[in-house]
């Protein structure tokens, strides 16, 4: 990589993070692997819902993707080039359980065996995530996570992955943003499997919970002394102003959004305010006796991903799209203020540290930032990729973090989203948020500046710690 050292980068705040610190990137098997069909790989939801005409932008699926499965060993090699000491993937389901239950096919998890030792071999910590939304189709076909029983099952799962696997991974993710697996896949329907109920939406979040909780149980068994977490949206949800009804609108979406998932995992309770709100689009009658203490089977450190802020204010009108239901009703949602970028998501690292000076306020638990990071529009130029501006994103978010952990922040990680330039679920190939360039005709990986500028910070923290 030429050894090339930005000044600014050494200047820069690597000195404030603890020896050990994980530096590293985060994909999803997905987004990445491609061979779709290989090795017994049956569909998964997102198989089924790229098929369907009009539905992924420019008719644009995972099928190639960026062709991961076969090139990973040389992806471990240019993580080793850029200095992670820590790799976050996903597990795709469907590649270890073809039937979403029953059988184990050898193959597909022989993979993620291969790609752990790989890892290891150069120093990497594997970072295992169990569900990045590729849900076995043929669980979709039995009801998918609207069936109590799919939490039973990615239990099985997990306990599979675990014992093969367990000795080797050092930090395992449960669910990965279950708010979008479910107001996103069963809610809005702008994800698969593309349903648009807002009262499934609340059955597929407990759920998924309850698939969290197990699989926390099951982790635990296989893999004593693992370390286990969940992947959690949360974000910073400000109102537009402090008139009373912006105010209730903003805790209407913030218990939507962040504490409808991290209460019940860590603090056993769904926010009373929230099952109030949601009172008049379900009943909760889905939830059993114990089925919260199952859920609050104490994790290690809990994971977050954060993009943007979010600006809220009261609506005169009903509000659609991604919160379709009673609760969210007469909510705006403003542009918070600053530049965005190619997701026309604002870019505000004070967010990042608000939330995560909040979440260790709330439930004072150890957290990883397990993604964080930009989609621009990348030019290749002589084999290079300017990405200023993901770079300085990156850059100011790192900075912010300094900023959390001066205020208390317990953090132990960090995850850029992503290593890889990837698919983007419903927009397709066309949003890139890589630090590594993927040439989708010819698979070759380009490291952008903002690679490079990682590579140096990594560098510096590890030369000063
Ligand atoms: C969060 C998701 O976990 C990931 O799959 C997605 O690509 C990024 N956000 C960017 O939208």
């Amino acid at each position: 990589m030429n050894g090339e050292r930005s000044p600014a980068a050494a200047a820069g705040p690597a000195e404030h993070f603890p020896a050990g610190f994980w530096w590293g990137a985060a994909t999803a098997a997905y987004q990445i692997e491609g061979a779709v069909a290989d090795d017994g790989r049956t569909p998964s939801i997102w198989d089924t819902f790229c098929a369907r005409p009009g539905i992924v932008a420019d008719g644009h699926t995972g099928e190639r993707a960026a062709e991961h499965y076969h090139r990973y060993a040389d992806d471990v090699a240019l993580m080793a080039e850029i200095g992670l000491n820590a790799y976050r993937f996903s597990v795709s389901w469907p590649r270890v359980v073809a039937d979403g239950t029953g059988p184990v096919t050898e193959a597909g998890l022989a993979f993620y065996d291969r790609l752990v030792d790989a890892l290891c071999d150069r120093g990497i910590m594997p970072v295992a995530t169990l569900y990045h939304w590729d849900l076995p189709q043929a669980l979709e076909d039995r009801g998918g996570w609207l069936e109590r029983d799919t939490a039973s099952r990615f239990a099985e799962y997990a306990e599979v992955v675990a014992n093969r696997l367990g000795d080797r991974v050092g930090l395992w993710c449960t669910l990965n943003e279950p708010w979008c697996s479910a107001f996103l896949g069963y809610g809005s329907g702008a994800h698969a499997p593309g349903r648009a109920d807002g009262a499934a939406a609340f059955e597929a979040v407990h759920h998924l919970l309850l698939g969290h909780g197990l699989a926390t149980q099951a982790i635990r068994a296989a893999a004593p002394g693992s370390r286990v977490s969940a992947a959690l949206n949360q974000g910073a949800v400000r109102p537009v102003s402090g008139d009373p009804a912006d105010l209730d609108a903003a805790r209407r979406i913030d218990g939507l959004l962040n504490r409808i998932f991290a209460d019940p995992i860590l603090r056993c309770a769904y926010p009373l305010d929230v099952l109030g709100d949601t009172a008049g689009v379900t009943d909760w009658r889905f939830v059993r006796d114990d089925d919260l203490k199952v859920i609050g089977t104490p994790i290690d450190l809990l994971g977050v991903n954060y993009y943007q802020p979010d600006l809220v204010g009261a609506a005169a009108e009903p509000a659609t799209g991604s919160w379709p239901f009673p609760s969210a009703e007469r909510v705006a949602f403003h542009k918070p203020p600053g530049p965005v970028t190619a997701m026309d998501w604002t870019v505000d690292p004070s967010g990042l540290t608000e939330m995560l000076v909040r979440v260790t306020r709330e439930y004072d638990i150890p957290i990883v930032v397990t993604e964080n990071g930009a989609a621009y529009a990348d030019d290749l130029v002589d084999g290079r990729v300017h990405d200023i501006e993901r770079t300085s994103y990156l850059q100011a978010h790192v900075s912010a973090l300094t900023e959390a952990m001066a205020a208390g922040v317990d953090l132990r990680g960090y995850f850029v989203w992503s290593l890889l330039d990837n698919f983007e679920w419903a927009l397709g190939y066309g949003k890139r948020f890589g630090i590594v360039h993927v040439d989708y005709a010819t698979q070759q990986r380009v490291l952008k500046d903002s690679a490079r500028w990682y590579a140096n910070l990594i560098a510096h923290h590890q030369a000063v710690t």
